[in-house]
Formats: structure tokens, sequence, C-alpha cells
């Protein structure tokens, strides 16, 4: 089902589906919930899916100016107390989503029982990547989303994705297309901002899956290696014919990886 919660007076939309312990999906940018829509169905048997739009996406509240990844990572501890969840659960998440969590684990880590990092980065942008955020969110407030869409999705995909698969594009590009200028712009100006989170990785203690594309030349899978080399005990899966966008490539490689990861059963497991 899909909830349209009140949270401080501030709307925010989130999917729940199934029952059991609750994973909390985490899209990235400039998507929402709905990128992980090919991924819940074999999840939900199994366990309570919570897919939120952050802040500025899809359903969500949208916020002028910046929107800092702390400030998302409130957004979702909001959503779990106006949905009354209380027991620990694993935080997935995406890229934007996997940036979101380093403050959500500083901030809200009793929440927690497992992460899962796909396809993103603990370290900060560099000075020129920050620039080019800035730049991008001021053309994007002028023009429109489609500057964003263009300029991202020939870096989303596999190799020959577009060839191969031109359905696929045309939900990921009209999913771009869909996001609201405003909210592109803030969260870019957020992502521009987000400190390096590397030094928390050492400290971690919760079980950690590491997942990555193997085309990813966004979050690439040399940096994820090490991002999952860096925390103790963590697991690393390199999903196969992926880019960055590996849950909407890969849906079913992806739900695998996470049901083998929570021992939950799954299709591989019988
Ligand atoms: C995402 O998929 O969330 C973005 O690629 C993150 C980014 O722009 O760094």
């Amino acid at each position: 089902m899909l909830h349209e919660l009140d949270v401080s007076g501030e709307r925010f939309a989130v999917r729940d589906e199934g029952r059991g312990p609750p994973l909390l999906l985490v899209h990235g940018f400039p998507f929402d919930r709905t990128m992980w829509d090919a991924v819940v169905p074999a999840l939900a048997p199994h366990a309570r899916i919570l897919a939120p739009d952050l802040r500025g996406f899809g359903g969500s509240i949208v916020s002028d100016g910046s929107v800092g990844m702390a400030r998302m990572a409130d957004d979702l501890a909001g959503i779990l107390d106006a949905l009354h969840v209380a027991e620990p659960l694993t935080y997935v998440g995406f890229s934007m989503g996997g940036y979101v969590g380093w403050p959500f684990l500083q901030r809200h880590g009793r929440r927690l029982a497992a992460l899962v990092a796909i396809d993103t980065r603990a370290a900060a942008d560099t000075p020129e990547g920050a620039a080019g955020r800035l730049a991008m969110a001021d053309r994007v407030l002028a023009e429109g989303s489609a500057v964003a869409a263009d300029a991202m999705l020939p870096r989303l995909l596999a190799p020959d994705r577009v060839r191969r698969d031109p359905e696929v594009v045309r939900r990921v590009r009209e999913l771009m297309l869909r996001a609201d200028p405003r909210g592109i712009a803030a969260a870019q100006r957020g992502m521009a901002a987000r400190p390096d989170s590397r030094g928390l990785l050492a400290a971690l203690r919760l079980p950690t899956l590491v997942l990555c594309g193997e085309h990813d030349v966004i979050s690439t899978r040399d940096e994820m290696r090490a991002l999952a080399a860096a925390v103790p005990g963590s697991r690393f899966v390199q999903v196969r014919d992926a880019g960055h966008l590996t849950p909407v490539e890969q849906p079913g490689a992806v739900s695998a990886a996470l049901l083998e990861f929570l021992a939950l059963p799954g299709p591989a497991r019988g």
C-alpha cells in the first residue's frame, strides 16, 4: 500500500508492502521510490518493505534551496516514527540513498540491524564534482529536469543497454523527467556539501553488504570494493551486466543478494 504521511506538517509518500523484518529501501537521484518496483515482489513475501520518497521527490514534499543528507536522514526517522516502526531495520541505500545512510547511521544508528550499500560512495565530492552539481542545480531550475536526465542517462546503464533494452532506458528517462526541478536542485546542492564519511567505516559493527554493478562509472567497483574492505566483516557482491542503476537493470540479482544476506528464503535457496 501507499501511505501519504503527515510528518510534523510535511507530506511524505511511502510504499509499505509485506510482513516480516523491516527493510528500508532508499532511492537514488533523481529518482523516487518506484525505482525499487521490480525488486519489491521477491522481497515482500519475506520482509516488510518500506520504500519512501525522499524530500524533493515522488509524492513527498519539495523544499527549495539545499537539502542536505542529514536532513533527509532525519526525514526517514520521522517517517519511521509515523509508521511506528520500532524494530531495528535493514537500511538499503542506493547511491544518494547510500549517502543519506551515513548520517542516518550517525544520528539514528540505534534503529539499524544491518546495512546494504548499493552503487554508492562514502567519499565526498571533489571540488570539481561539487562545482558541477551547483552548476547543474542552476541549469535545472532555469531549463527543467531534462537537463539532468540528458546529462546522467549515458552514465547510468551497462554498455549497450540502450540498444538491448530500450524499454528500460525509456522508463529510466521518464522517471528522471518527472522529478521536480526544485527537488533536483536542492538535492544536488545537498550532495555537493556532503562530508567525507569514510572515517565511519572502520567502526561499523553492523552486518554490511556492499553491492555494485560491474560497469558502474559513478561509484566504481574499485571504489566500492575499497568501501567494503574498510568495513570489518562486510560482504561484497558484484552484479554482472549492470552499470550504476543495478536495482533497475538487474532486480532479480539484487533481490537474491538481499535475501541471501538476510538469510531469508529466496528463489536461489529453494
Ligand atoms: C544517484 O544515483 O543517486 C546519483 O548518481 C548520485 C550522484 O549523483 O552522486
